[in-house]
């Protein structure tokens, strides 16, 4: 695609001299060819992640997407990165399963010239990407705990003893959810019972939490999962346990995402509280590959807009490092717009 854009706008220019008013058509040959290398499908929101792309990558809008289910194996993706090199597209896009290990296939891209967009979760150990799309995890971390710390003095809540279902072992969205819960944690001196990987799936989530129900019952007055599909899980196991959560349970359940089936269970009470993440970036990437079409230079970090979402107004507002965050009451409105 790159070799025909050129040659189409020098000959616009030979007739013209206005490079920018000419349009390109996009013919089947014409398309740019953009790789996606996905985590896999574990959850609510990652099927809303790969829709996301596949409706702003298609061919009427002048896309040809190559798209590759990782099924969670960073084997897998690697070797979906290697694969996208040798067909030489024109665009890579990866959504790192873990945050290390990348900086080989990240020269190997830069070395090919094709230009690798990261979206979503946070590659540590490389620099070799043009750009950066997602979210903050770690203020999600740092906002479930600021809002279990006003509700609990709201509802005269003195001891938390707390279970986490962590996600995926290695991956960024796990590390920064866990450093920003963990971060009020200490600080207000609650007890976290224990911390475990469900993996970001629905049977993980029930898992964790049937062998948590065998070590800690009746210990436990705070269940964070951090995906929803967890919070799935672990109510079910929660409900064939016969322990009671949310508003008016003796569990306190926090969870992240905020799903359309995810708000549905704040609205109805039985999850307390849900922190998004948008998983919605395609349209970001596809302004930062147009930027790169266009010969200019893109962010490299563009964060998304993410909010925080309750059963009621018992917290309305609080602080994550000094900046206001406030709360949003989920109505019937929230979720049919939601992904
Ligand atoms: O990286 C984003 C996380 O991955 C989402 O919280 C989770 O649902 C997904 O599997």
């Amino acid at each position: 695609m790159k070799k025909k854009l050129a040659v189409a706008l020098a000959a616009a220019m030979t007739l013209s001299g206005a490079l920018a008013a000419v349009p390109v058509m996009a013919e089947d040959s014409d398309l740019i060819v953009v790789g996606f290398a996905q985590v896999g499908h574990e959850s609510d929101w990652r099927t809303a992640s790969t829709q996301s792309c596949q409706d702003v990558f298609t061919e009427d809008n002048g896309y040809d997407l190559q798209f590759v289910d990782c099924d969670n194996d960073s084997a897998t993706q690697l070797e979906a990165i290697r694969t996208f090199i040798e067909q030489d597209v024109d665009y890579i896009i990866v959504d790192p399963i873990v945050s290390t290990g990348w900086d080989e296939a990240l020269t190997e891209c830069e070395d090919a010239g094709i230009p690798v967009i990261v979206i979503d979760r946070t590659i540590e150990d490389s620099d070799k990407y043009v750009s950066w799309v997602g979210s903050n995890f770690k203020t999600e971390g740092l906002a479930a705990g600021e809002w279990l710390k006003a509700y609990a003095e709201a509802n005269g809540i003195e001891e938390i003893n707390a279970l986490v279902i962590e996600g995926t072992t290695g991956a960024s969205a796990t590390i920064g959810r866990t450093e920003g819960f963990s971060e009020i944690a200490d600080a207000e001196g609650w007890t976290i019972l224990d911390s475990q990987d469900g993996d970001f799936t629905q049977s993980g989530g029930q898992e964790v939490m049937e062998s948590y129900i065998k070590s800690y019952e009746g210990q436990f007055n705070v269940v964070v999962c951090q995906n929803d599909n967890e919070a799935f899980g672990a109510i079910d196991a929660m409900t064939a346990a016969g322990i009671s959560y949310g508003v008016d349970g003796d569990v306190i359940l926090i969870s992240f995402d905020a799903c359309t089936a995810g708000l549905e269970l704040v609205q109805s009470g039985d999850i307390n509280a849900d922190f998004e993440c948008n998983p919605l970036a395609a349209p970001f990437v596809e302004e930062v590959i147009q930027q790169l079409e266009a010969g200019e230079t893109p962010e490299t970090e563009v964060y998304m807009e993410e909010h925080w979402y309750t059963y009621d107004d018992t917290v309305s507002t609080f602080e994550v490092d000094g900046v206001e965050q406030t709360c949003t009451v989920v109505t019937d409105e929230i979720v049919e717009a939601q992904y």
